[in-house]
């Protein structure tokens, strides 16, 4: 295993085909999903030479926590469908890697339990129906020891994902989204001819009529870091940072979305420019190897979150396959660190780059 791709293969042999297509699919013609790739490829990263480096340093701080190298886990559903320890091994991995570890609202392991793992805990949200819901799960989160909490506002319906649809996807009944109660989580559970029940649960649980006000009402009842994740336009992001956030993250929830949503690397420097340093700004979308950290970087990013590769390696072999991608990227990114000329991160962010599709 000396790539993402080789752990990428493993996790296809040995996942069943159709939580391989839950995990790897996109929605609509999955445009936006090719369009993430083919943009980090356009992106070439200028390195500079004789700048005296003979080693890199790859720590930084995302929003306020340690990283050993500018990445954190991004929040995904349901772990344990890929691997029985599911969410615990994957944070037990990002406790080894020393990386903040997103929870799912839709989690298939209580936080509590996650939390046990000793690992940097950042808790998703996205926005229910049940206002009361929201509020126990913030408090809940807060209980656990999260350091910061991470509002998905990209998901006010799921996007059509027509793999899931084609093989009407549903949760076995062993796994379940264990932070809502009973009666919010059966319905991801029933098999129904040719729909995907976790459109279904999604459309009967969630608001989509999320609205900025209602940002502000999330904003004043937690103690803890805001972060925005689902921004591609700049003006929402400029709104975000105005009312204060710790950091933004550009994102098309890996082409799950908006089909036809630009790649978040291309919408990057907007965004940067934009909220003009008054927060953080990450991306996800795409990152598939410690050169990809690298054109995220010098296109202005503070850090990623890794997505699918995580799951691929939680699929093949537990915490360790999990770990085994974080111990790649952190040594790839090193590595493309000293190659481009930077001592650091911050030195990382001043590279230039040039984008060009079909080099
Ligand atoms: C299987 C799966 C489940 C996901 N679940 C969530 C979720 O519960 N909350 C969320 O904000 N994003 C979710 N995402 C989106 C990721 O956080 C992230 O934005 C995306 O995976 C990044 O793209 P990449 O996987 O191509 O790197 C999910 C993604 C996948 C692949």
């Amino acid at each position: 295993m000396i790539s993402l791709a080789d752990i990428e293969k493993a996790a296809a042999s040995v996942l069943d085909p159709a939580i391989w297509d839950f995990v790897t699919g996109g929605s609509g013609d999955e445009q936006t999903l090719r369009a993430n790739r083919a943009a980090l490829d356009a992106v070439a990263v200028v390195p500079r030479v004789l700048s005296g480096v003979g080693g890199a340093s790859a720590a930084t701080v995302l929003v306020a926590s340690p990283s050993e190298f500018p990445a954190a886990v991004a929040p995904m559903a349901y772990q344990r469908l890929v691997h029985p320890d599911g969410e615990v091994a994957l944070a037990q991995a990002a406790y080894s890697a020393g990386i903040p570890y997103v929870v799912s609202t839709l989690s298939s392991s209580p936080v509590e339990e996650i939390a046990a793992t000793g690992a940097e805990l950042w808790f998703q949200l996205y926005w229910l129906r049940d206002r009361d819901v929201v509020r126990n799960l913030m408090r809940r989160a807060e209980q656990a020891g999260c350091r910061a909490l991470i509002v998905t506002v990209d998901v006010p319906v799921m996007g059509r994902r027509r793999r899931d649809i084609r093989n009407s996807f549903a949760l076995p009944p062993s796994i379940s989204a264990s932070h809502l109660p009973a009666e919010h989580t059966a319905g991801a559970q029933l098999t129904d001819a040719k729909t995907s029940a976790l459109a279904a649960h999604t459309q009967s649980i969630f608001d989509p009529a999320f609205g900025w006000e209602d940002l502000a009402w999330l904003a004043e009842r937690t103690s803890l870091p805001v972060v925005i994740k689902g921004i591609l336009d700049p003006d929402d992001a400029r709104r975000a940072a105005r009312m204060g956030v710790a950091a933004v993250v550009v994102s098309n929830h890996g082409g799950r979305q908006f089909d036809g949503a630009p790649p978040s690397i291309t919408a990057l420097a907007a965004i940067v420019e934009a909220v003009a340093g008054s927060c953080q700004v990450l991306l996800d979308s795409g990152i598939r190897s410690g050169k990809d950290m690298l054109r995220a970087l010098a296109c202005g990013a503070d850090g990623v979150l890794i997505g699918r590769p995580l799951l691929w390696g939680l699929a093949a072999d537990g915490a360790a396959g999990a770990y085994q991608v974080l111990d790649l990227l952190r040594a790839e990114f090193t590595e493309s660190l000293i190659l481009a000329g930077c001592a650091d991160v911050h030195a990382a962010r001043g590279l230039r780059t040039i984008t060009r599709i079909g080099w």
